[in-house]
């Protein structure tokens, strides 16, 4: 009871700031369902139960810089329905449709549901809300944000749009449809680098692997052998060298774990190594490797993408860099010897440590040698 008072007040309250400035602030796109009326107001929030300031504000500036500038609110946010609105359960979900947007090539409500339904049979499976050891793997909103997608708000060339507007006579129409397909012909999207980082920070966070590792040994299913040291490996293999001083075209994460028949619909569908659909899987790594080693054999197979001088990944190379150890700590082991040796030596026979015209041999030995170098 007492909380519905509080969704009360908080409507009261909001509503009247939003009369009040109603007359001020414009929205920079169409806000017909007049969502912004109200929250358009940078501290509109609430504080949950737990004390924590959820942030209800979209800034109308920015949200007409995003991608889903055209898709009106309630097309994602179909569960709002009435004012004061219910308190919210799942929110809004990747594979929704839109109730206004129709795909033009279809002819149906648009909806990202084939990507996610792609998705669901990766990896990375999971839904919007997970528990568990679901909630490490990514979500949808985990790899994309907007400015990605939009990295600068450029008018499009005069000599173009002139053209298109001369059959579709509105200039509205032709400057949205150029920025919506030359983004994707100009190929916006992640260099080399931010894919690392983007699969970095996941594969890098050895506790959080450690118990993904520890979870599917105990059902019976153990991830990759190379699940536990995947983005350490790859910094040391020479892809992952060139890729960190910004070489473009060594291979990342996603060339050879995506598929390539299709990159887009390849990056939603990652399998592991065990999946002989996987480009991973060793029957497919020659034509993985291929893509750009076009001399690509069996043999060069040898060479490791996630190299490892750890005995439990490669034993070989565990013993050549022991082996390399021994040697290297001998020498320098030796040295260091011989000269305490040496020093040892000299002490006894009487000799300073002074270091005089470039020697430490200057003074009469005790065994009457004459150690006195001439001036
Ligand atoms: C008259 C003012 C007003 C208008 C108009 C309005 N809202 Fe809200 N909205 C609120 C208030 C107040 C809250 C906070 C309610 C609460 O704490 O449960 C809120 C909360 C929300 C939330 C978060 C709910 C939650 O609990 O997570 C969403 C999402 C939302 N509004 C979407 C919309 C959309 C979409 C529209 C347009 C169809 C809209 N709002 C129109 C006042 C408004
Ligand atoms: C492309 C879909 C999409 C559109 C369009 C969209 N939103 Fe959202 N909105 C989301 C997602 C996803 C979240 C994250 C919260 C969640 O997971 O439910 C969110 C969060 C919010 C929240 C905070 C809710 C909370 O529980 O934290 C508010 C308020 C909100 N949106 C209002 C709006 C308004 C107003 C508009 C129109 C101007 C709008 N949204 C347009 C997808 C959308
Ligand atoms: C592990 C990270 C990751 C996850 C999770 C992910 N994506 Fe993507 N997505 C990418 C990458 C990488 C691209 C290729 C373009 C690029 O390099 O940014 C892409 C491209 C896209 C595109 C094409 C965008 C354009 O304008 O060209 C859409 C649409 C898309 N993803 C939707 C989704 C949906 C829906 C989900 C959730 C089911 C999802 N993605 C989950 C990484 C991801
Ligand atoms: C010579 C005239 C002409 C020019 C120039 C032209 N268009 Fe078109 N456009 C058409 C016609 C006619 C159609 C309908 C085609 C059909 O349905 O087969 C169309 C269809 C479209 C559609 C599909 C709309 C829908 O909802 O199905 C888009 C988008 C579009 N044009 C964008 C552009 C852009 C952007 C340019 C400039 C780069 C351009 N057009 C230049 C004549 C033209
Ligand atoms: C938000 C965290 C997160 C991000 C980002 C992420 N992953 Fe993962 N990934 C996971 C988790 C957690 C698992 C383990 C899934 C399981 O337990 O089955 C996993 C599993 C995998 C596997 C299969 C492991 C196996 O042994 O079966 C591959 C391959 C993989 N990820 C590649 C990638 C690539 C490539 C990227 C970058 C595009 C990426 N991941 C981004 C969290 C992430
Ligand atoms: C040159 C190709 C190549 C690159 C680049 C590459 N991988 Fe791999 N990755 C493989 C192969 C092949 C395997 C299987 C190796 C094995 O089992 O010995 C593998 C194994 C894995 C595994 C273990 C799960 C499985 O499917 O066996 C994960 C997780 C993984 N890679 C993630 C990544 C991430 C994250 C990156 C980027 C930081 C990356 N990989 C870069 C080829 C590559
Ligand atoms: C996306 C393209 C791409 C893919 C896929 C790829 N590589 Fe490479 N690789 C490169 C580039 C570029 C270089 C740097 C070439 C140079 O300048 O020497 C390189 C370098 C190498 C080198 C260093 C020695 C040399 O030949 O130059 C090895 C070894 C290597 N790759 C192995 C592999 C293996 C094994 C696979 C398959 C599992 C693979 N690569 C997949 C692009 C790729």
């Amino acid at each position: 009871m007492q909380n519905r008072l509080k969704y009360w007040l908080l409507f009261a309250v909001v509503s009247a700031l939003a009369l009040t400035g109603l007359s001020t602030a414009q929205a920079a796109f169409e806000d017909d369902e007049a969502c912004l009326m109200c929250h358009k107001y940078p501290r509109m929030g609430r504080v949950t139960e737990d004390g924590v300031f959820r942030s209800y504000s979209v800034p109308p500036e920015m949200f007409s810089n995003t991608v889903h500038r055209n898709v009106p609110c309630r097309d994602c946010h179909n569960y709002i329905k009435e004012l004061p609105h219910r308190p919210v359960e799942t929110g809004v979900t990747c594979d929704q449709e839109c109730h206004t947007k129709k795909n033009p090539a279809t002819g149906k409500p648009f909806s990202h549901k084939p990507v996610y339904d792609l998705f669901q049979n990766s990896v990375h499976a999971r839904g919007k809300i997970a528990e568990g050891l679901d909630a490490n793997k990514p979500y949808c909103i985990s790899c994309h944000t907007n400015p990605l997608y939009n990295p600068d708000q450029t008018e499009p060339p005069k000599k173009v749009v002139d053209r298109c507007e001369l059959c579709h006579e509105k200039l509205d129409f032709v400057t949205q449809w150029y920025s919506h397909t030359s983004r994707r012909v100009l190929e916006v999207k992640r260099s080399g680098e931010e894919i690392v980082a983007l699969c970095s920070r996941c594969h890098s966070n050895e506790k959080m692997l450690e118990r993904h590792a520890a979870a599917a040994e105990e059902a019976g299913e153990p991830l990759g052998k190379k699940f536990l040291i995947a983005a350490k490996s790859y910094e040391e293999s020479f892809h992952g060298k060139v890729t960190k001083y910004g070489f473009e075209g060594a291979a990342t994460c996603l060339d050879c774990h995506a598929d390539q028949e299709n990159y887009y619909r390849g990056v939603h569908g990652i399998l592991s190594s065990r999946d002989p659909a996987s480009p991973t899987h060793k029957n497919n790594r020659v034509e993985a490797c291929r893509q750009c080693h076009e001399y690509a054999d069996e043999k060069f197979l040898a060479v490791d993408p996630h190299p490892s001088f750890d005995a439990k990944y490669n034993p070989v190379l565990h013993k050549a860099e022991a082996i390399y150890g021994v040697v290297g700590n001998g020498v320098v082991i030796a040295l260091i010897g011989l000269s305490l040796f040496e020093t040892f030596g000299r002490r006894r026979d009487g000799v300073g440590w002074r270091i005089r015209w470039g020697s430490t041999w200057w003074r009469r030995s005790k065994r009457k040698r004459k150690r006195i170098i001439p001036k």
